[in-house]
């Protein structure tokens, strides 16, 4: 789908993401390469960052792919000195990295509880922390006429309520939005970053989907409480972000976008509407 936005939005800026090799994360990174960014994307897997930096190199896309575990702070590190390194500075990052699968809370160890808090949490803060002396204002790399950058954390919408055998993801999902909301008052005081955050709802061709949604389920069944009725696109995701990284959202921070369709807010209707027009008075002369 073509986008909406001008191709030059990004015209000079250097993003960081990690996850940035696959699914939603690099749909992100092709994005932001087709608005005029340059590209370091982070993942555990070398064949996947290989291909994904092809394929951003193929639509002359100026991309790099840099293997490393956000969970380990030296990774962190070389991952965000070797983008400075190679780009000469550092604008965006955008924490996507995240681990998911479905478990009852009775057969999840304590142990994989904190494998999936270590990346999505403690990895998001880990980069943030790593990056903020090249995002900063007057950080490294920028002039001194130049604002401060930007970080964006992928997020989910599962802890707004409660969701079924993903405690671990909705308690690192809240802890990561606590981080967006903190550092963005922190960060922009201090350094004038802006801090946002993204929550997609169930978007088709992801790991992510394919891990919460397995085969066996009838996804058809699903369209009965969404009120778009169809699943998102990584486009969708990526459009959000375009919005949150370039001038155009130079007024938001702390914010967690929601992008779902409006999933999490749909309930089962407990009674027909026909129904309930028995009950209520209604407009006076109401053609409705
Ligand atoms: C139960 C599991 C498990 C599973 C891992 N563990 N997978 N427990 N069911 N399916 C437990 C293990 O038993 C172990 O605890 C601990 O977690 C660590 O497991 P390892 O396999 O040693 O860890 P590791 O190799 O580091 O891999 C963990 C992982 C992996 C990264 C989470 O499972 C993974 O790669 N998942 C896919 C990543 C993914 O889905 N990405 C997309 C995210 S989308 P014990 O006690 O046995 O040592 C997303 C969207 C969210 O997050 C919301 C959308 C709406």
């Amino acid at each position: 789908m073509d986008s909406p936005y001008k191709a030059d939005i990004l015209k000079g800026k250097v993003a960081l993401l990690t996850g940035g090799g696959s699914g939603i994360g690099f749909e992100i990174a092709k994005q932001f390469g087709n608005h005029g960014a340059s590209i370091a994307i982070m993942g555990r897997r070398q064949q996947v960052l290989d291909s994904a930096v092809s394929v951003l190199q193929s639509l002359g896309i100026q991309a790099v792919g840099f293997v490393g575990d956000v969970r380990k702070k030296d990774d962190a590190n070389r991952t965000v000195e070797s983008t400075f390194q190679h780009f000469g500075r550092l604008d965006i990052l955008v924490n996507g990295a995240a681990g998911n699968f479905l478990v009852s809370s009775e057969d999840l160890s304590p142990n994989g509880f904190k494998t999936v808090m270590d990346i999505d949490s403690v990895g998001t803060f880990t980069m943030c922390h790593e990056a903020l002396k090249y995002l900063k204002k007057d950080g490294l790399g920028k002039k001194s006429s130049e604002g401060g950058g930007i970080i964006l954390n992928i997020s989910a919408t599962l802890h707004y309520t409660a969701s079924w055998y993903q405690i671990h993801v909705s308690a690192a999902k809240a802890a990561v939005d606590a981080i967006t909301r903190n550092l963005a008052l922190e960060w922009a005081t201090d350094y004038d970053i802006k801090v946002n955050g993204i929550a997609p709802g169930p978007i088709g061709n992801t790991t992510g989907m394919s891990n919460l949604v397995p085969k066996q389920i009838d996804i058809g069944a699903m369209d009965l409480i969404m009120p778009l009725f169809k699943l998102g696109e990584k486009w969708d995701i990526a459009m959000a972000a375009l919005y949150l990284a370039s001038n155009a959202g130079k007024y938001v921070n702390g914010t967690t976008l929601v992008v779902d369709g409006g999933l999490w807010l749909s309930r089962p209707r407990y009674l027909p509407k026909d129904v309930v027009k028995q009950f209520s008075t209604g407009l006076p002369n109401s053609k409705l």
